[in-house]
């Protein structure tokens, strides 16, 4: 069983041919609204795997509360744990240009207020053997009190160190399993520009070290991971990028799903490279996050 503790975004998309510069107005091509924020997406991605997910943080009393957790609910994911605070929904304005960048603003709001207690209480309902999976979008003592409960409880906690905040180094260190991407992997260990071997040289380094296992997502490549001494380099799908957002959290969720459906490390990360792919091909986060049936069509293509 995964719990996910982190955040719930209704997000607000915009895609635009060009993003405007500081103090222009530019046309749009489209606008949609969808739900996000990084701990949804990886809790609905890890139902979607296919294994069962409870969703712990908070939404607000206003007109986003309801969409933002829309398909979370559908999917099946648990939600009793939500908290609802007296305030706004947390939100993510995200403009995407014509090449598929986007550039994002996150208002916390709800997820402003997710307390130490929250953690405590959230943890305190799963079981040993369980995963945790964290982000970096709500409140750093309350990632801080749930990576030490989960410690104490002989839970396994996944953190995934986005977006980058002034804590992801020191909280990265307290998980049992850090997944990064290069730039936040590069401020886990405090070094810069490393490069693709001094990346692969600076991951054993800091495996050897620290004993965690240790993933960096690496977009279009796919990973390259440290899981118990052994290096692994994980390949991921080709394909041409629509709208990479959700693709990050794609990639967290269906890894903890793979480790929780005891799925081997590789096997897991494999799939997740696969899914986050997938998760490249639509518009949006959650609504693109591929079903189990889709990743694994494509992982064993029909003869
Ligand atoms: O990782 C993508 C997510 O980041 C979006 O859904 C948005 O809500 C932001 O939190
Ligand atoms: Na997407």
């Amino acid at each position: 069983m995964i719990t996910v503790f982190g955040s719930i975004n209704m997000d607000l998309i915009a895609t635009t041919e060009r993003l405007p510069k500081p103090g222009e107005t530019v046309a749009g091509n489209s606008f949609a609204t969808a739900p996000g924020g990084k701990g949804a997406n990886q809790a609905l991605a890890a139902q979607r795997a296919g294994t069962a997910v409870r969703m712990a943080g908070a939404v607000g009393n206003d007109e986003f509360a309801v969409p933002a957790t829309a398909l979370m609910k559908e999917a099946g994911v648990d939600l009793s744990a939500l908290k609802q605070t007296d305030g706004p929904t947390g939100t993510a304005m995200i403009l995407v240009d014509g090449q598929g960048e986007n550039v994002i603003v996150i208002n916390a709001a709800a997820n402003g207020e997710v307390s130490e207690d929250d953690a405590r209480q959230a943890v305190g309902n799963m079981n040993k053997g369980d995963f945790l999976v964290l982000q970096l979008e709500i409140p750093a003592p309350a990632i801080k009190a749930a990576l030490v409960a989960a410690d104490e409880k002989g839970v396994t906690s996944v953190l995934n160190t986005a977006p980058l905040t002034h804590e992801a180094a020191e909280l990265g260190r307290m998980a049992d399993i850090v997944i990064a991407n290069e730039t936040e992997f590069e401020r886990l260990v405090g070094a810069d520009e490393l490069g693709s071997e001094g990346r692969i040289a600076m991951l054993k380094t800091y495996h050897d070290e620290t004993g965690q296992t240790v993933v960096i997502t690496l977009g279009g490549e796919g990973a390259v991971a440290m899981h118990e001494g052994t290096f692994y380099r994980i390949d991921s799908l080709k394909i041409d990028p629509v709208d990479t957002v959700g693709a990050g959290d794609t990639f967290c969720g269906y890894f903890a799903a793979g480790l929780d459906q005891g799925l081997d490390f590789e096997k897991a990360a494999h799939r997740a490279a696969a899914a986050g792919a997938l998760a490249c091909l639509k518009a949006g986060a959650q609504p693109s996050i591929p079903l189990s049936e889709e990743v694994a069509a494509r992982l064993s293509p029909e003869p």
